[in-house]
């Protein structure tokens, strides 16, 4: 499987810089028959790491949907799932480059463009999940995380909720004690596996597209993320215990190369633009969903064993990172402080 993915992303990348060679804009065509004249369409290409059936997939179709009613005679927008075109960070060098146009990742890979992104990482930044919803929806703000790497020529357009990440392992996790010695994957950025090692145990950073294998292999014991890890990445067929111990909540981003959009007229952009939001909020429903049926399935059809652990224990582990981080990246702390507005507005809405 992972040799097929390489093939099919080599073969993929070779496509695409034949295709950059000749025109960079243009890929197909249609032609009238008995007339001379030629449609150029500009294909528009989107990577992500998640299988057809995830919400991201699905808000992604609507986002196509969306600009092919709009520009369909313009424009095409093709979809990468499954890591088809490499991890994260390769599609992400893929989109700084102009190869293709969006792709879809973490913020933790957005760590080494803008160190802003290092606040997402943070644990226990958000004390609830209002108060993170609410935080990201304030666009006047995320505007300018998002103009942050446009020195790097990345443009964030959108966010998408994947809900709360927990730890997994092949063994229960009942206590931040039990994480001791453990080796668990985290997402590939310093901020993740100061994290882990806080928690005690042994951060062990990798693409999310190697972590089944690593569990099953017995390369590493354990991972950390939500509840679809479990299904739609089909972890919970190697890691049975599931600890809900609530460390983070690490939105993915859709991460435009900010020289096709600039190179967009106005009322384009808009297009784009107002897909991007759309595209957010069908992930948001479908993923209110899909969690539900995911924790389900996991522990009907899987046997997953979900476990309801002493958040305030998990916590007190770590917040000494949240100081350190503090201290060391003074890019992080205006939103630190920004974000903790909508913490205690929830806290208080709450009592
Ligand atoms: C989630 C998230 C992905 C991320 C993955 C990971 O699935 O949606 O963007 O890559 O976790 O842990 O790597």
């Amino acid at each position: 499987m992972k040799h097929l993915k390489k093939i099919i992303a080599v073969v993929l990348s070779v496509c695409m810089l034949i295709g950059c060679v000749g025109c960079s804009s243009t890929s197909s065509s249609d032609k009238k028959e008995g007339s001379k004249t030629t449609t150029k369409k500009r294909i528009i290409r989107i990577a992500h790491s998640q299988a057809e059936t995830h919400p991201e997939h699905i808000g992604l179709l609507k986002f196509k949907k969306y600009v092919e009613e709009k520009l369909g005679d313009k424009y095409e927008v093709q979809i990468f799932p499954n890591e088809l075109l490499g991890s994260q960070t390769k599609a992400i060098e893929l989109t700084q480059t102009g190869a293709i146009d969006f792709v879809l990742a973490g913020t933790p890979n957005l760590e080494n463009f803008a160190k802003v992104y290092e606040i997402f990482s943070m644990p226990y930044l958000f004390t609830s999940e209002e108060a993170y919803h609410a935080a990201m929806n304030d666009s006047a703000y995320m505007k300018k995380i998002y103009e942050s790497t446009d020195e790097t020529g990345l443009r964030v357009v959108t966010w998408y909720n994947v809900g709360t990440r927990n730890f997994y392992a092949k063994k229960a996790i009942n206590t931040p004690d039990d994480l001791k010695g453990l080796k668990i994957r985290v997402q590939q950025s310093p901020a993740s596996v100061n994290m882990a090692n806080a928690f005690g145990a042994a951060a062990s950073p990798m693409s999310f597209g190697e972590v089944y294998t690593a569990i099953q292999q017995g390369v590493i014991d354990g991972a950390e993320n939500n509840e679809l890890a479990l299904t739609s990445n089909k972890h919970g067929e190697v890691a049975k215990y599931f600890s809900y111990n609530k460390h983070q909540m690490v939105p993915d981003v859709l991460v435009a190369n900010l020289k096709f959009l600039d190179g967009l007229s106005a009322d384009e952009r808009k297009v784009f633009e107002d897909a991007a939001k759309l595209s957010t909020q069908v992930e948001e429903k479908e993923w209110n969903k899909q969690v539900k049926e995911a924790k389900e399935y996991a522990q009907k059809e899987m046997g997953v064993k979900f476990i309801n652990v002493d958040v305030q224990a998990f916590r007190n582990k770590v917040l000494g990172v949240q100081k350190q981080m503090l201290k060391d990246n003074t890019n992080i702390r205006d939103s630190y402080k920004h974000f903790q507005t909508f913490n205690k507005k929830y806290e208080k809405e709450a009592k």
